[in-house]
């Protein structure tokens, strides 16, 4: 008897390498914080706020996004949030997560730095001992705000430096080009932090050249429409540079039309290094287990193919090469014993 797909992905070992941890911020708790912490909120119930996750574009979502994150208020609070995302993914054989906070979403509202950093630690810290998740975090600068503002939250970031593994970039892109955090990611670069970057989700294939070649990024957050650019391809693929795709958060905020028309398959075959990933799965309709499950559905994906998703997640990560290793055997093993 064959395992069935689900059954077969949810125990599949797996990294999550693009998720904001606001992003993973569910309804229910979204109303419990609210009541604990006495912000009011522009929804009767929870239903009714389901109700509004409804998006055409980025900015739909963000608006939405940046609203639900005011109730975020204490270290606990933040620890519930990230504590709440690594039970969920720890039930779907996801091993090793690299998650975004953006810490510029909070200090904005008044919420010192250090709460926002001590409360995703402490959890973090418990996600390695008590669920076995290894972590990094990664520190995104919101890139509707100025380069002034990225630059200070730099600055701000420097006594909590050895609790951030690198710097990402994210929020509404079009119109704000890598470009704009070219310095500032030069002086991330020199202080020693790999760096990533949203691009080509809604803005064009020249923010990934940009992204590239300006911010000197290890990983692109998304990328979806370097598909634009046969010479871009061929050298995302020459490169081996990771894309981190969200194929459940592309269909929801109508990066794609249908889920038949993700382009993750035509992806794995041009040789893209490609990872599935939930973005704001709070948001989105689905952690990881639901994420490969739509993909390998709507493209008919092989086993092999999944496997191939499954080990790509611990190559593309930041984990040692030892450490790699040892994951890609953990999946063959799961793979043999697993009918
Ligand atoms: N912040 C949270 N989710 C995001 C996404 N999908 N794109 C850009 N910024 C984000
Ligand atoms: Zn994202």
């Amino acid at each position: 008897m064959t395992t069935d797909l689900r059954t077969f992905i949810n125990g599949l070992p797996k990294a999550e390498l693009h998720l904001h941890l606001e992003g993973s911020l569910e309804p229910e708790l979204m109303f419990a914080l609210a009541a604990r912490n006495a912000v009011e909120l522009p929804y009767a119930s929870v239903e009714d706020l389901k109700a509004a996750y409804s998006f055409n574009n980025l900015q739909e979502f963000l608006d939405l996004y940046y609203a639900g994150a005011s109730v975020l208020i204490t270290e606990q609070d933040f620890y519930d949030l990230t504590i709440a995302y690594l039970e969920k993914v720890a039930a779907e054989a996801v091993t090793h997560v690299e998650v975004f906070f953006d810490p510029q979403t909070h200090t904005e509202r008044g919420i010192p730095f250090k709460i926002v950093v001590n409360g995703i630690v402490r959890a973090l810290e418990e996600g390695k001992s008590r669920l076995g998740i290894t972590s990094f975090l990664i520190l995104s600068f919101l890139r509707h705000l100025s380069e002034e503002a990225a630059f200070a939250t730099l600055e701000e970031a420097r006594p909590f430096k050895k609790h951030f593994a690198g710097i990402g970039l994210d929020s509404s892109e079009v119109g704000n080009p890598p470009s704009k955090f070219e310095r500032v990611f030069a002086k991330a670069r020199a202080e020693g932090y790999p760096v990533v970057a949203h691009a080509g989700e809604e803005g064009p294939a020249e923010y990934i050249y940009e992204a590239l070649d300006l911010l000197k990024v290890c990983r692109i957050d998304h990328g979806n429409r370097c598909l634009e650019d046969d010479a871009l391809v061929d050298r995302l693929v020459k490169e081996q540079m990771p894309l981190t795709l969200c194929p459940l958060s592309n269909l929801e905020l109508c990066v794609i039309d249908d889920m038949k028309n993700h382009p993750a398959k035509q992806m794995l075959e041009r040789g893209l290094l490609i990872t599935l990933n939930s973005d704001d799965p709070a948001y989105f309709g689905g952690y990881m287990t639901d994420n490969f499950m739509a993909t390998a559905e709507a493209l008919d994906l092989s086993r092999a193919e999944i496997v191939q998703l499954a080990k790509n997640s611990f190559l593309s990560s930041w984990l040692s090469i030892e450490e790699k290793k040892a994951m890609l055997r953990k999946v063959d093993a799961y793979v043999a014993e697993t009918p």
